[in-house]
């Protein structure tokens, strides 16, 4: 079939675009939080064994699947021959469109951030309850931010989505080193490095494992097809593991580099790490504001600027997934097909932008449908949300598609697309190493984060 399908131009373009995808709120926003609820280093070390051992892997395995089938998340099963394993695509996309539509009100915060931060406004720390119920405010944010990512995934691959990945990821990275090493020379910021990056490895249990490689494989955007769908815009002749490779270094050193940053901030001014989903919009204005009112205000602001960034490569990643498969396979031209799911996705995070004080029902959606645990702050419908999609989903998606390739697909098809672009690969450690992972590794451990999770949320029966 003669597809005008669009494709990166570079190989540069596509590992900017799919760092993109990666780097988001799992770096900036999550990370920082689940290293200081996790007990700090300890968390680092755990995550980057996974980072490296387990989703380097799967990511090979999901672009290759896309590159060889030229096709999104659904079609690619089918273009192999194997529809019936396509369900593992339509999880893919609910999860995406799930995911998306509360990451876009959260998104939506951050970018209401940046005006506030512009205005000096401080207090918006310690105002975050009210500042988060005001549904109208937020909702508008959110339409906007909404808005724009659908107006770069309209323009397409190269004019969209890479040329957007060009100009954010570089202002990004720029922003974060000067940041952070602004940060370093804080006083006390020696605290906040040490909490960091000194592992005291008792503090490792099974709880800690099992956050660690979650936000890792949401981190790295794994397991519903977002890099099957970017894969399939990428040429022939690249070298998809160097690529994957790169992808992971950067995901994980912009995770590094946001800690880096906050934990100084956080410990000069004395407080806590441990602020939980707050530490970012809670505790930093406040950090931000004893800085002085003019650094304060500059420090804010492209602070706030770069969360944005972060989040916008990843929200058009979020939202190309559906629409890569309605273009394929529906045929839809794909303005039309961004405008309709984009509308769509934002109507079904209605709920979501709700639960966080607007509506009590759904605020505390969890303790009404009986699911709450013993001290659990925060039991909206937002959260919930995350339970299926992050946390219950993309494991899953992540079991099925490294069973898939390595022994439905089977390795040696693998093992050849890899080649494409990287004559040594067969024979190399690599190729032995990828795929023991996709083989045994990641079906193991990742089906034992979903069962952990079903009966952990789902059931309230906790074995970690
Ligand atoms: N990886 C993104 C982040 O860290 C979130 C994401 C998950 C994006 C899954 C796409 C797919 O914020």
């Amino acid at each position: 079939m003669a597809t005008s399908r669009g494709h990166f131009s570079s190989r540069l373009g596509f590992i900017l675009a799919a760092a993109g995808s990666a780097v988001g709120l799992g770096n900036i926003w999550k990370f920082p939080f689940e290293v200081g609820d996790g007990g700090g280093a300890a968390f680092v070390v755990m995550y980057l064994v996974f980072c490296f051992l387990l989703c380097f892997p799967v990511m090979t395995a999901e672009i290759a699947i896309g590159r060889r089938t030229q096709r999104n998340a659904v079609g690619a099963f089918k273009v192999l021959n194997k529809p019936r394993w396509a369900f593992i695509g339509f999880m893919g996309i609910a999860a995406g469109l799930l995911i998306l539509s509360f990451y876009n009100v959260v998104a939506g915060w951050a970018f209401g951030y940046v005006i506030e931060m512009l205005m000096g406004n401080f207090e918006i720390g310690t105002q975050f309850g009210d500042y988060i119920k005001d549904w109208l405010k937020i909702g508008l944010y959110g339409l906007v931010f909404m808005g724009v990512t659908a107006f770069i995934v309209s323009h397409g691959i190269q004019a969209g989505i890479e040329r957007a990945a060009k100009i954010l990821m570089p202002s990004l990275i720029m922003l974060m080193v000067a940041l952070s090493a602004y940060a370093m020379t804080l006083d006390g910021a020696m605290a906040g490095i040490e909490f960091y990056l000194v592992p005291d490895f008792s503090k490792i249990n099974g709880q800690v494992v099992y956050s660690a490689l979650g936000q890792a494989f949401f981190s790295l955007s794994l397991g519903m097809g977002a890099l099957i769908t970017y894969g399939s815009y990428l040429n022939k002749d690249q070298n998809i593991v160097q690529a994957a490779a790169f992808i992971t270094l950067m995901d994980v050193g912009i995770a590094f580099l946001a800690g880096l940053m906050l934990f100084p901030f956080v410990f000069s001014q004395g407080l806590e790490p441990t602020g939980g989903a707050g530490l970012i919009f809670v505790t930093l204005p406040g950090v931000f504001s004893d800085l002085g009112p003019n650094i304060g205000v500059i420090v804010g602001t492209l602070f706030f600027t770069l969360l944005t960034f972060a989040a916008l490569t990843s929200t058009v990643s979020l939202l190309e997934v559906p629409v890569a498969y309605v273009v394929d396979e529906h045929k839809v031209p794909r303005k039309r097909a961004v405008w309709l799911t984009a509308t769509f996705i934002f109507l079904i995070g209605v709920p979501s932008l709700l639960s966080n004080g607007a509506s009590s029902i759904l605020t505390n959606f969890i303790d009404i449908i009986g699911l709450a645990r013993e001290g659990a702050t925060d039991n909206s419908f937002m959260t919930f949300v995350g339970w299926i999609a992050n946390d219950t989903f993309l494991p899953f998606g992540g079991m099925m598609i490294s069973i898939f390739a390595a022994h439905i697909w089977k390795k040696e098809n693998l093992s050849a697309e890899l080649s494409l672009g990287n004559e040594n690969y067969a024979g190399s450690f690599v190729e032995t190493f990828i795929n023991f992972s996709i083989s045994y590794l990641a079906p193991f451990v990742l089906s034992m984060i979903f069962v952990l999770t079903v009966l952990s949320k789902f059931f309230a029966i906790d074995l970690l």
